[in-house]
């Protein structure tokens, strides 16, 4: 069931848009009409007060517009079609002969924020779970139920547009501050959720038959100003469309045409901006770059189902971290922050007080913490240089040298103390799990928990199955990523795992065309304006040219040909450059930016004239992603993601799109591979195969895949 229901209490009627044993909330089609059928009634009820418009649960109010729905929409007229539908319905509520109450506790995020906006009153309750704002640009779409003209009302034009092109969701005492709801309830000590929730249903009743005025905080001059004076508007206009351009680079239309209906609304009128939402709907839900985030959006659902296979609560859980290194440190203070009692083993004092201090920086940065919170996290670290401490870990991740004889040494005397139900990871990128695995008692329950540089801010966990890891490892592993805050993938025990496998034939593909004589701007162009967020050869400046060698060589060595370049970033090392870290590589950083090195050429020995590709750089792009493609479907043929848990094909765009920033509006590269269809794909290998060689030899699943037009989305 669906549908919303209605009920009278005394002279207020109360509507509750779910079922209470309804855990997800959302604007299917039926629940539309039930919506509309309930509204209807109650525009018909008399002596009747108010109406009070509630969730399912504490936990649930409306989480917006169905995404399946969304997903499965390709006609434009259909799309405008449901904006109408959606903004008729609401209409009706706006429209109704007595005051109108919203009471928000859960989620109250896209159209389940617009229907609060029809209301005449806000209030919300201050739970985690109590999310309130409108993200539909991030899934490509624009808020197409009246949000774009019932916001800026409520809040003002600057503060509107901040949320609606920013796709906020914020907790409720910000929702507060930005006027998006008119009150807050937060919870008394030791009040629960159900009587919190009570406590706001009554007073949500209360105000809606009480005949005390509703005081709307108005909005601030500037914003009247903005809202009536037509020049005025022009120019915040164009500043807004200038911020939104740079932004989008061109990539993401949405949230221009989401800008477009404020400001039309503004200008001729809410039924003009009415009628523009749905236009904008209809154009958008239909885009390939709504299809390719909503894409991203459900395979992301899916990491954190996995990440939810188990119930892992951090309360009372010790995890421990070997190393305060770069990443051990990184990921103290993800563990820390997520509530776990952390422990940092690491042997030199200088490096423990290094730790410390980022750890606590790290914290201090965290927006999600209460301070009560903060305070709970630095009581329970421990920084120290003696294994014994840590003999009641219950998660135990390993982040020292990338050494295999010193891990397994060092897991190995520490397994023998730990409790044999204690989870032991390790954060290795490019050795064998279950090599670290082998040897140490319990190997079951040994597996990579493979967090990306810088950890605090890469949302991608690689959760890596060795030979030996049980199931139970590999989700318990993905609960304490998830926990983290973490999308978790799980991939197989192969060299570079998933992420780094894809990312290398690219990177290869880069020295090799600068080999060729094209230039380190052109190339990095090409990957730039194919939507990348940086080209090859600086995404190698970030890396690290010491870690990028170190990488490329253990990949050339397991995967031969295809994964074999010019070895640049070595010869580069042996100049003294280790990109960005000290300011020199294939750029020169300055503090006013960065160029290309002009004599990076002569520095590499690249003899040959420099080649400019002009205008069409197609070709280019084409030799930097379809190997990443040819890559990917190895990997997925290969069994190399998706086990335990969800669908392999979707796990690795996730991959590609949070771990190495493959553009989010193309959905991930089988996504992306899917688009242009196997017979290209092939095609399009074959050719470069021809002229340039057996490094393009297309995968046999890109051949059976090609030659009888199956999908990429599964495996074959
Ligand atoms: P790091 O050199 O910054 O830190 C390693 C730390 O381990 C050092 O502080 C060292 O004193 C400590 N250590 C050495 N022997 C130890 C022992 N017996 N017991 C406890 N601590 C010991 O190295 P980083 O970059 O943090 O890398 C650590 C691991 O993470 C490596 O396996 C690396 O491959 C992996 N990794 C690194 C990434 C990066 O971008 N740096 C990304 C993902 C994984």
């Amino acid at each position: 069931m669906s549908g919303v229901y209605l009920r009278r209490e005394g002279d207020v009627l109360v509507l509750n848009l779910g079922g209470p044993d309804e855990r997800a909330v959302v604007f299917t089609e039926e629940r539309m009409r039930s919506l509309s059928e309930a509204l209807d009634e109650a525009a018909k009820v008399t002596g009747v007060r108010g109406l009070v418009v509630c969730g399912s649960s504490p936990t649930m109010f409306c989480a917006g517009a169905d995404i399946q729905l969304i997903r499965t929409v390709t006609d434009r007229v259909r799309g405008e079609e449901l904006a109408a539908q959606g903004q008729a319905v609401f209409q009706k509520l706006e429209s109704l002969p007595f005051r109108t109450i919203a009471a928000i506790s859960g989620p109250a995020v896209g159209g389940g924020f617009e229907i609060t906006l029809a209301c005449d009153y806000r209030i919300a309750t201050d739970l985690p779970s109590t999310k309130i704002g409108l993200p539909e640009v991030k899934i490509g779409i624009l808020p197409g139920f009246g949000g774009t003209q019932r916001l800026p009302q409520l809040v003002g034009i600057r503060r509107a547009l901040d949320i609606i092109l920013k796709a906020k969701i914020l907790p409720a005492p910000r929702a507060f501050a930005s006027g998006m709801v008119d009150r807050v309830l937060t919870p008394f000590e030791n009040e629960d959720e159900e009587s919190l929730w009570a406590r706001l249903l009554k007073e949500a009743k209360t105000l809606a038959a009480a005949n005390t005025p509703l005081t709307p905080r108005p909005v601030g001059v500037v914003d009247r100003l903005i809202a009536t004076f037509p020049p005025v508007r022009s120019v915040v206009r164009t500043r807004a469309l200038q911020a939104v351009r740079k932004e989008s680079k061109g990539f993401y239309p949405a949230p221009e045409r989401a800008l477009e209906c404020v400001f039309l609304g503004l200008k001729k009128g809410k039924e003009a901006g009415y009628r523009e939402e749905q236009k904008g709907i209809g154009e958008l839900v239909i885009s390939p770059e709504s299809k390719s985030l909503v894409h991203i959006f459900l395979v992301s659902e899916e990491s954190q189902k996995l990440g939810r296979m188990v119930k892992l609560s951090a309360t009372g859980k010790v995890a421990s971290v070997l190393g305060g290194g770069v990443m051990g440190s990184g990921i103290a203070s993800v563990l820390a922050g997520a509530g776990l009692t952390t422990k940092v083993l690491e042997p030199a004092a200088p490096v423990r007080e290094r730790a410390l201090q980022h750890i606590r920086e790290s914290l201090a940065k965290k927006r999600s913490l209460s301070s009560a919170e903060r305070e709970t996290a630095l009581n329970g670290l421990k920084l120290t240089d003696d294994r014994n401490t840590l003999l009641d870990s219950d998660f135990v991740i390993e982040a020292i040298v990338e050494d295999l004889a010193v891990k397994r040494d060092v897991l190995g005397r520490l397994a023998e103390g730990l409790s044999s139900k204690a989870l032991i990871a390790t954060n290795t990128s490019s050795l064998s799990v279950s090599a670290i695995a082998d040897g140490l008692n319990n190997p079951e329950r040994v597996i990579g928990l493979h967090f990306f540089n810088p950890v605090e801010k890469m949302p991608l966990v690689e959760v890596v199955r060795g030979e030996k890891s049980s199931d139970e490892a590999a989700i318990l592993g993905a609960a304490l990523a998830a926990l983290c805050g973490k999308y978790p993938v799980v991939c197989e025990d192969k060299p570079g795992f998933l992420v780094n496998r894809i990312l290398t034939p690219y990177l290869v593909e880069a020295s090799l065309l600068l080999g060729e004589g094209f230039s380190v701007q052109a190339i990095d162009r090409a990957a730039t304006r194919f939507g990348m967020p940086m080209g090859p050869l600086r995404l190698l400046d970030e890396i690290g040219l010491d870690t990028a060698a170190k990488v490329s060589i253990i990949l050339e060595n397991a995967y031969g040909e295809r994964m074999k370049g010019h070895r640049y970033a070595e010869a580069l090392l042996g100049l003294g450059k280790l990109g960005r870290k000290n300011n020199s590589g294939f750029y020169i950083y300055e503090t006013n930016g960065s160029t290309p090195d002009p004599n990076i050429q002569t520095k590499l020995g690249i003899r040959v004239p420099v080649k400019e590709p002009g205008k069409n750089d197609i070709e280019l792009q084409e030799r930097l992603i379809l190997p990443m493609i040819n890559e990917a479907v190895r990997a997925l043929d290969e069994g190399g993601a998706g086990y335990p848990g969800p669908e392999a094909a979707g796990q690795i765009d996730l991959a590609t799109v949070m771990g190495m920033g493959f553009p989010p509006f193309r959905g991930g590269i089988l996504f992306y591979a899917e688009k242009l269809g196997a017979g290209e794909v092939l095609s399009r290998l074959r050719h470069y195969e021809k002229t340039l060689g057996t490094r393009f030899a297309p995968a046999s699943g890109v051949v059976s895949r090609g030659e009888r037009k199956l999908s990429f989305l599964t495996n074959v």
